[in-house]
């Protein structure tokens, strides 16, 4: 009886919170287009590119593949560690417009917010991504300390490669760094020079954070962004906005870029 009672209570109740993120995520893409899109239209024009480049459908079905893959694995539960379906959107977007020549990124981890960043570097028919990460390998025992101990569970399947759901069609305007960005981003920037886009979504320590941003903003020309995902984590990413005068905005509850 109380099981009968409770489903379709629990169904409402699932449909309802559905709805009010529905709404909440559509409130947000209007506060990110007005302030940072050329035009209204500017975000759905995007959307159907994504649509049509079937890159969605794609990033579902790797993450079924992901889900089986580590399914058995024994240990606490491993997550694909990816920013959202609205980031991914948000940030394929903002590089749609700010048309970077090099755009740099720190963790990739299995490639979501990678391959959104270089199907947008394509439709420019322009642009090089660089990245850099330091991946757990899941079914890897690792020294303790390697990793920063605040991190999730993210990790890449046994088998796999770091960005192993990045489509190959899309990997011509790639290059990765395997190693931790507070040794290999100051080398990285001196290399490429002046860039126009920086995405933070590596280690999520206050430090790490501010080490990473306080290199990327100088690299950046005048309107390039600097974005972060987790700057919720820490007191880093609206700390390092005030610090330059700059308003964020919102890609996401967890995710933001200021302008340079
Ligand atoms: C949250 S995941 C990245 C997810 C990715 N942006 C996506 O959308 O799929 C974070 C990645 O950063 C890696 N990482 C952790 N500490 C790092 C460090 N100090 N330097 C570089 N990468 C690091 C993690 O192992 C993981 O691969």
């Amino acid at each position: 009886m109380v099981n009968t009672l409770s489903r379709p209570l629990r169904r409402a109740a699932g449909l309802a919170l559905r709805t009010r993120r529905r709404v909440r995520d559509e409130r947000l893409k209007r506060r990110f287009a007005s302030a940072f899109l050329p035009d209204r239209a500017a975000l759905a024009t995007y959307e159907r590119e994504l649509q049509a480049s079937g890159l969605l459908e794609h990033l579902r079905s790797k993450g079924r593949e992901f889900d089986e893959a580590v399914r058995d694995v024994p240990g606490p539960r491993h997550t694909i560690g990816a920013i959202a379906y609205l980031e991914g959107i948000n940030l394929y977007a903002v590089l749609r417009t700010v048309k970077p020549h090099i755009a740099v990124e720190t963790g990739v981890c299995n490639g979501f917010s990678t391959a959104f960043s270089l199907l947008a570097l394509e439709r420019n028919g322009h642009g090089e991504l660089h990245s850099i990460d330091l991946p757990r390998m899941i079914g890897t025992d690792y020294v303790p300390g390697t990793f920063f101990e605040g991190k999730g569970q993210a990790g890449v399947p046994e088998g796999k490669q770091p960005g192993w759901l990045v489509p190959d069609h899309l990997r011509h305007r790639w290059s990765l760094i395997l190693g931790r960005s507070d040794e290999h981003l100051p080398e990285l920037l001196e290399r490429v020079g002046t860039i126009d886009s920086f995405l933070h979504d590596s280690e999520h320590s206050f430090e790490n954070m501010w080490f990473e941003y306080s290199q990327a903003f100088p690299a950046l020309r005048e309107g390039g962004v600097l974005m972060s995902h987790d700057i919720n984590t820490t007191e880093a990413f609206p700390r390092f906005a005030a610090e330059h005068g700059r308003e964020p905005i919102d890609l996401s509850r967890g995710m933001a870029l200021i302008v340079k």
